[in-house]
């Protein structure tokens, strides 16, 4: 009866399977460390001398896979279930700059170990934009997730997920584990560079998923961070395999495993987390240590004379100079070399100027290391005070991620408190050129529209969306730029900040752009979410209407944009004000309707008034109907409050320079 079984087996192995697919006999195997191991691995995946398994290394924008090479039977025939299965690895991110990180770590079982169809970057080297969500990937991934994308539901930036062919989690929650015995929750930051353990296990009798996390010294917790019904019958193709999957990204980060064991039918064997090689040290970290050896081990003489020679050094290069202090340390690779910003931007010729708004010059250049193009942005900041939050604000922003903002890829901070900022170069420029330009514009009913939405989805993310509020404060047509497939992108998020941080007393200008400042700006001078949305609703009369907020070569009531809307509001001829080329670009007049209004919602002058961007969506969206309601500019006592305090204000001083930056008034000025 044995001898049958075994000759049976052998049997279908042969004929049924090319022998070199199955895995090996016993269906289980265990790797402290891989050295000598035989993955299959890819892209930036590799075993370090130290044998660990590094799936992600410090070069942008690539991903990395490894998997076990032969796959495991997981169901007996097509139409029968899962087996159970179970498996452990031990897994470390170590990334350059604290709490910052790439994308995170997959463990992943993939009927296919050729992943190269798929995108870096959010969608961490296991699906691209387009088999996203498709049941015909037939993938089961455990998501450890170092960042929160809008896009895939990811409800923070440290969780830990279960997710069947997409990256839009079916289950997941904050990163963390039980306790043995009293059952409390501990918290766990997976970007902490700490080892931690990690438990898979699958039930195929009851069908359930289950998966549990600890630190590495802690005992497996008696109680799992997820436990989750799922047939994966029709998710699981009968041969599949077991791998790793991760990308890194502008801010970089290296995910190790260390160790790692699965098993068919029973308990992943334990891991000897004694004999498991060690994580290496966060490099920033090791970099501040070998300053301090440096400068204890250093005669005071010594460091003096590297001064003396430092300074002969700058003096030369004077023009390569750029600042680095210690604190800086930790912001590692979104800080850019000046020298690879000067040749990427031809030094910094006028050629390669795209423009002078906002903040600064603003130059086309193509990094030289990794031909991208990118946007460079060079601004004065004028004090050195507050320099220290505004780069701990570039770092942060630079984790902004949406599909409506400009992303910011690094920063290079000079003496006399220049700052350089790298962005993703927009080749269709900014709206504003194409709107207003009476003779070209081209743009559509439909298109503008769709750019609407694009700006409001980018504000409520950063309103409401990420981790902290983030308060635009300078909404314009002007920062809104337009990527290859003409997609909105707003820009410029922020940045506003750098001038409200140290400011001195004789500056006591408000940031922003005439036209879009909301009354009570001028007056408390403090943007706020509400500050944003009138900036919004000004922008969306600007779309409507294809031309700029103020107009002083135009003498009679059409002036002011708000006004001259809201007088053919109250005449009931509100469409009259629609931009007339779009008569024949199209246009589709209860859309126009519906925007003008929600304009003048999103721009009433009091703040209370206006709606926040959520709601502003789903008016967009028509989730929910526009309230009929009654404009603040009809009450004329109102009306004539807001034309003292601001309008008439705004006009006297500004009107000559119309769609002048306050902010870059006060800087032509003070410096
Ligand atoms: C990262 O991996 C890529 C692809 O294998 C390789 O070209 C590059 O040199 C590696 N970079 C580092 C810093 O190891
Ligand atoms: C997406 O990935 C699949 C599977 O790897 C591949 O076949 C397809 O060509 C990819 N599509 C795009 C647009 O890259
Ligand atoms: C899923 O992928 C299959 C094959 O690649 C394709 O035919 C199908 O249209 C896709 N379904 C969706 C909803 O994208
Ligand atoms: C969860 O998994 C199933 C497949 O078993 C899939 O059809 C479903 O759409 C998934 N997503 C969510 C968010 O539940
Ligand atoms: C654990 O993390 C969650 C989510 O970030 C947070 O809401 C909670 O307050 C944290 N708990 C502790 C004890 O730190
Ligand atoms: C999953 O967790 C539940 C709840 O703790 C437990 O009852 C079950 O046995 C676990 N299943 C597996 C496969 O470990």
């Amino acid at each position: 009866m044995f001898r049958f079984s075994s000759i049976l087996k052998v049997l279908l192995t042969c004929f049924f399977l090319p022998s070199d697919m199955v895995a090996s006999e016993d269906d289980k195997f265990t790797f402290n460390g891989f050295q000598g191991s035989k993955l299959s691995l890819d892209g930036t995946a590799v075993i370090t001398p130290a044998g660990l398994l590094r799936l992600t290394n410090t070069t942008k924008l690539l991903s990395g896979h490894a998997f076990y090479p032969s796959p495991f039977r997981f169901k007996r025939s097509q139409t029968s279930r899962v087996l159970s299965f179970s498996s452990t690895f031990v897994f470390g991110i170590v990334s350059e700059e604290i709490k910052i990180s790439g994308q995170g770590v997959l463990f992943v079982i993939s009927p296919s170990r050729d992943l190269r169809g798929a995108q870096v970057s959010q969608y961490m080297g296991l699906f691209n934009s387009s088999n996203n969500g498709n049941s015909t990937n037939h993938i089961l991934a455990v998501e450890l997730d170092t960042i929160q994308n809008p896009d895939f539901e990811d409800i923070n930036a440290n969780h830990v997920g279960i997710d069947i062919n997409s990256l839009i989690s079916n289950e997941s929650t904050s990163a963390g584990y039980f306790v043995g015995g009293t059952g409390e929750f501990r918290n766990l930051s997976l970007v902490s560079g700490d080892p931690m353990q990690v438990w898979v296990e699958y039930d195929g009798r009851s069908m359930h998923l289950n998966v549990t996390l600890a630190p590495i010294r802690s005992p497996k917790p008696g109680r799992p961070l997820l436990s989750s019904a799922i047939d994966l019958s029709d998710v699981f193709e009968e041969l599949m395999y077991v791998g790793f999957s991760s990308s890194s990204d502008p801010f970089v980060a290296s995910h190790y495993v260390l160790g790692w064991s699965f098993s068919m039918n029973g308990d992943a064997p334990a891991l000897d987390l004694r004999s498991l090689p060690l994580l290496p040290r966060r490099s920033g970290e090791q970099a501040r240590k070998r300053l301090e050896i440096w400068v204890s081990f250093t005669a005071t003489l010594l460091v003096l004379l590297a001064i003396g020679a430092a300074v002969v050094m700058v003096r030369r290069r004077a023009k390569f100079a750029e600042l680095l202090e210690e604190w800086e340390l930790e912001y590692g690779p979104s800080r850019l070399p000046y020298r690879e910003l000067y040749e990427a931007t031809k030094g910094f010729s006028d050629k390669e100027l795209l423009g002078a708004g906002g903040f600064g010059a603003v130059y086309k250049g193509v990094l030289p290391s990794s031909k991208l193009e990118v946007a460079v942005k060079r601004l004065s900041h004028g004090s050195r005070q507050g320099i220290r939050e505004f780069v701990a604000e570039v770092a942060s922003i630079g984790r902004l991620r949406h599909r409506n903002l400009v992303q910011l890829q690094g920063y290079c901070r000079l003496r006399k408190g220049e700052l350089l900022l790298v962005y993703d170069f927009m080749p269709n420029g900014s709206l504003d050129k194409l709107l207003f330009d009476q003779t070209r514009c081209r743009v559509g009913w439909g298109q503008r529209l769709r750019i609407i939405r694009g700006v409001a989805s980018a504000l409520q993310y950063l309103h409401e969306e990420w981790e902290q509020v983030v308060i635009h404060r300078d909404v314009k047509a002007g920062n809104v730029l337009l990527d290859c497939e003409l997609n909105a992108r707003l820009g410029d998020f922020g940045l506003a900040r750098l001038y409200d941080h140290g400011t001195d007393s004789q500056t006591t200008h408000v940031v922003g752009t005439m036209g879009y400042l909301a009354p009570e700006l001028m007056k408390r001078r403090r943007a706020t979410k509400a500050t944003d949305v009138f900036a919004f609703g000004v922008f969306l009369l600007e779309v409507a209407c294809g031309r700029r907020p103020v107009e002083p070569h135009l003498t009679d009531e059409r002036t002011v944009l708000v006004e001259w809307v809201v007088e053919n509001w109250k005449r009931g001829t509100i469409l009259a004000v629609a931009d007339p080329r779009l008569r024949e670009l199209g246009f589709a007049a209860e859309e126009v309707d519906l925007v003008l209004k929600l304009g003048l919602l999103c721009c009433d002058p009091l703040p209370a008034v206006r709606p926040s961007m959520r709601r502003v969506m789903q008016f967009l969206d028509g989730d929910a109907p526009l309230p009929e309601f009654e404009s603040t500019y009809l009450n004329s006592a109102a009306l004539a409050l807001l034309r003292n305090e601001a309008l008439d204000v705004a006009m006297d001083d500004f009107c000559s320079m119309s769609y002048l930056s306050v902010a870059e008034s006060s800087l032509s000025g003070g410096i």
